[in-house]
């Protein structure tokens, strides 16, 4: 097992470190900068069914389901097609209203989820056409879907998901670039500017990386902290739920993800001074908005964590610690501001002593309901 570890001390940090590649292996053939085009055969194969449909219906779990919730944005952003996003197990079980102008997209790290095949089958019997994002080659929801496009992004053994996280977002983002050039509703130099992007984005996630130290030293701040709450808007708004679901996964820490803007429903009466806030408050996405809750939350004296584009300077003076990504067009943020929450749930679960790579009463897939 050390030896498949590679050096790391976890699978966890194995495959966080592995992201570069496994976006590079994930786009590779498919995202042809130079000659302008994205080749994924299960989506060229079945362009008639994507573009005739009134809309995507997106069902997942878990990670994944976050995944969904990303897509959705860029799905809406680039193609301007109407998405939804289902839990599969609510989608299931509450009588769905779904046909044959329906486009269905099951996201699934393994492939074997029981709810995601579950809502795959109900999807089908009412005429839907069905589209898998799968990793494991083989595996039954690839196999269940009428077309489908792996991730490619190698095993994924930690039980909490993060290779598998990016590698669908490049996925579904190839999707959507492909039904926006269709639809024809990117100007052409907006296109490759979106194709240029997405090649540089494992560069960019390595350098993300680069804050590990830093984010080790906010680790010991805040690894005895008992809630953590997590803000983004628009894009990052899913990668506030998906860092928060990541804290709680492995360090039992309770984490709530929320949109920003939604804080003064809620989650601000709990704000106090021991009341650590994962702000992402990157350059674009309605970043004075989010300076602004940013500030919400200083006057109640939480304290502020905020993923930050490189090079800034307004959030830096607000809050107490800042770990920079760098920057990249709006819809691609996601795949980086996600980095640094990956490596602080990590490295907090570690410092807790918890089992990071097998966490108590979690499954890597759950396979009954
Ligand atoms: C379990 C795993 C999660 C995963 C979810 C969905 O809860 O612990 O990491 O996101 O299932 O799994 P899937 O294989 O369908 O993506």
């Amino acid at each position: 097992e050390q030896i498949e570890k590679g050096g790391y001390d976890h699978f966890m940090l194995k495959e966080i470190y592995e992201q570069p590649d496994a976006i590079v292996d994930t786009y590779r053939g498919r995202l042809l900068v130079d000659e302008g085009i994205i080749r994924m055969a299960g989506v060229d194969d079945n362009i008639e069914k994507f573009l005739n449909a009134n809309r995507i219906i997106i069902v997942a779990c878990g990670t994944s389901w976050h995944a969904g919730l990303v897509a959705e944005y860029i799905f809406e952003e680039f193609a301007r097609i109407p998405v939804e996003v289902e839990y599969a197990s609510e989608f299931r079980y509450r009588n769905p209203v779904i046909n044959e102008k329906d486009v269905v997209i099951a996201i699934s790290q393994s492939g074997e989820t029981a709810d995601t095949l579950a809502a795959i089958k109900l999807a089908k019997e009412n005429g839907a056409f069905v589209f898998g994002v799968c990793n494991v080659v083989g595996s039954s929801i690839a196999r269940e879907t009428d077309a489908g496009a792996y991730t490619h992004a190698g095993p994924e053994i930690g039980v909490a998901s993060t290779k598998a996280f990016t590698t669908q977002i490049t996925v579904l983002s190839l999707i959507a670039l492909t039904l926006a050039k269709a639809k024809g509703k990117l100007s052409k130099s907006d296109y490759h500017l979106y194709l240029n992007e997405l090649e540089l984005i494992p560069k960019k996630v390595l350098k993300a990386l680069t804050a590990n130290e830093h984010i080790i030293k906010i680790s010991e701040t805040y690894k005895d902290a008992s809630n953590f709450l997590y803000l983004g808007r628009g894009f990052n708004f899913p990668v506030a739920l998906e860092g928060a679901l990541k804290l709680k996964e492995i360090s039992y820490i309770h984490a709530e993800g929320y949109p920003a803007a939604e804080m003064k429903h809620g989650p601000i009466a709990l704000i106090d001074e021991q009341m650590p806030v994962v702000v992402i408050a990157t350059k674009k996405g309605h970043y004075e908005k989010v300076v602004s809750n940013i500030q919400e939350i200083k006057s109640r004296h939480g304290k502020i964590i905020a993923v930050v584009t490189e090079g800034d300077i307004m959030v830096s003076e607000l809050a107490d610690h800042v770990i920079e990504v760098p920057e990249t067009v709006e819809a691609f943020t996601p795949l980086l501001t996600t980095i640094p929450l990956q490596l602080l749930s990590y490295h907090i679960a570690v410092m807790r002593n918890c089992n990071v790579d097998q966490p108590r009463n979690l499954a890597k897939s759950v396979t009954v309901e």
